[in-house]
């Protein structure tokens, strides 16, 4: 697919619409033939530093793409997947919950890691471990799912009880980013991910009526803080007290509806950055990026995209979906990130040298193009005899 070809197909008509449905269909053949038996979605097969890894946060956003698009036995697997890498830790979590209880927490080096091998252990690699937001993630995305098409969550209870003791006794920690970055901050759209993921399993129905309780608290707790130290100039902020504006913000907005999409806190979040990091539809994750040379990300441009949807505004989503498409290589592919509009454009070598190209696939760009291209009625969500079919 190549850029010119779709620039000239607008999206609405019938040549745009048949190419992103086209490419919608590779990205969920593409995420089912990766997907591992384990259920692990590798965030991408060929990418040296991540290849043989499934992150939570990836994984909850592409299962989301994947339930979205009728993919429901994928979205099940995975979601078993890191209800086993839970169950695992059963012990380690309770340790957790009981020091951060007796007021004695343990160091992030024993707190739980942010990836895991697709047979669902911790791996060798070095990496940027302790990251809350993926807990919370999963927690989000498998209670949509349940609710989405109908199914029992009681297959993930215990998983999703650890998840809340765990993200309950230590959500006010500081912890790396989505980037993996800015470890001494409490970063605001970490909060906003376990925030969504309390709120959507209290609501669920799977919790005892203490846990119930005490995630309604959390949540409200959460809420207030963001609102009182989470916000600059009406707009949230990349951490509590900076500044500056994170594209990872959008997704509170859509799909984790913590902030309301046409409250005057969203309109404005979403409003700065698209001012600060879209250019064209392609978005940046926050002006000082380095990584690569600080490129676009088309899976930001989805989330641009969501966002702008729920506030009514379909032109914006169209063309955010409409600029993810443009960066697919030819076979269908699309990467973490491309290199137009660099940032920092003297710091790509840098990284071409230690873990060469660009992450390309990157599953979870394919699993948000999934997920705007369904919301946008671009491509309609599979029928149940495709499912049972193999989900291609
Ligand atoms: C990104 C993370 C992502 C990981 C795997 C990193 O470069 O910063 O957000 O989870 O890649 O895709």
């Amino acid at each position: 697919m190549t850029d010119a070809a779709l620039r000239s197909a607008a999206p609405g008509s019938p040549a745009g619409d048949d190419r992103l449905s086209a490419l919608a269909r590779f990205g969920s053949r593409l995420i089912s033939a990766e997907q591992h038996e384990s259920g692990a979605y590798p965030a991408s097969p060929t990418f040296s530093a991540y290849a043989g890894y499934s992150w939570f946060r990836d994984g909850a956003f592409i299962a989301d793409g994947m339930s979205s698009y009728g993919g429901v036995a994928s979205a099940d697997r995975f979601f078993d997947w890191c209800a086993g890498v839970l169950l695992a830790r059963r012990a380690a979590i309770e340790r957790i919950v009981a020091r951060a209880e007796a007021g004695d927490p343990v160091p992030d080096a024993e707190m739980l890691a942010t990836r895991f091998t697709l047979t669902g252990e911790e791996g060798a690699d070095e990496w940027w471990d302790f990251q809350l937001d993926g807990y919370g993630t999963w927690l989000w995305a498998v209670a949509e799912h349940s609710a989405r098409h109908g199914l029992d969550a009681g297959r993930w209870r215990e998983a999703i009880e650890l998840t809340v003791d765990y993200l309950l006794s230590s959500w006010q920690r500081p912890c790396f980013d989505w980037w993996e970055e800015n470890a001494e901050q409490v970063h605001v759209s970490t909060l906003g991910c376990i925030s969504a993921g309390l709120r959507a399993v209290a609501e669920l129905g799977v919790l005892d009526a203490v846990r119930r309780a005490d995630a309604e608290t959390a949540v409200a707790a959460i809420q207030s803080l963001i609102e009182e130290a989470g916000t600059v100039d009406g707009h949230l902020a990349k951490w509590l007290g900076s500044t500056e504006v994170d594209a990872s913000l959008l997704a509170l907005i859509s799909p984790l509806g913590v902030v309301p999409a046409e409250s005057e806190l969203g309109r404005r979040t979403v409003d700065v950055i698209d001012r600060d990091l879209n250019v064209g539809s392609g978005v940046h994750r926050y002006l000082a990026d380095s990584y690569y040379g600080g490129g676009q990300w088309p899976l930001l441009s989805c989330f641009l995209g969501l966002a702008r949807l729920a506030q009514g505004d379909r032109a914006a989503a169209q063309a955010a979906l409409l600029w993810a498409a443009s960066t697919a290589g030819d076979d269908g592919s699309l990467p973490e990130q491309v290199a137009e509009h660099l940032l920092a454009p003297d710091r790509v070598a840098e990284w071409v040298e230690r873990w060469g190209e660009v992450a390309d696939p990157l599953l979870w760009s394919h699993g948000m193009f999934l997920r705007l291209a369904v919301d946008l009625g671009v491509v309609a969500p599979m029928a149940a005899a495709d499912r049972t079919a193999g989900e291609r």
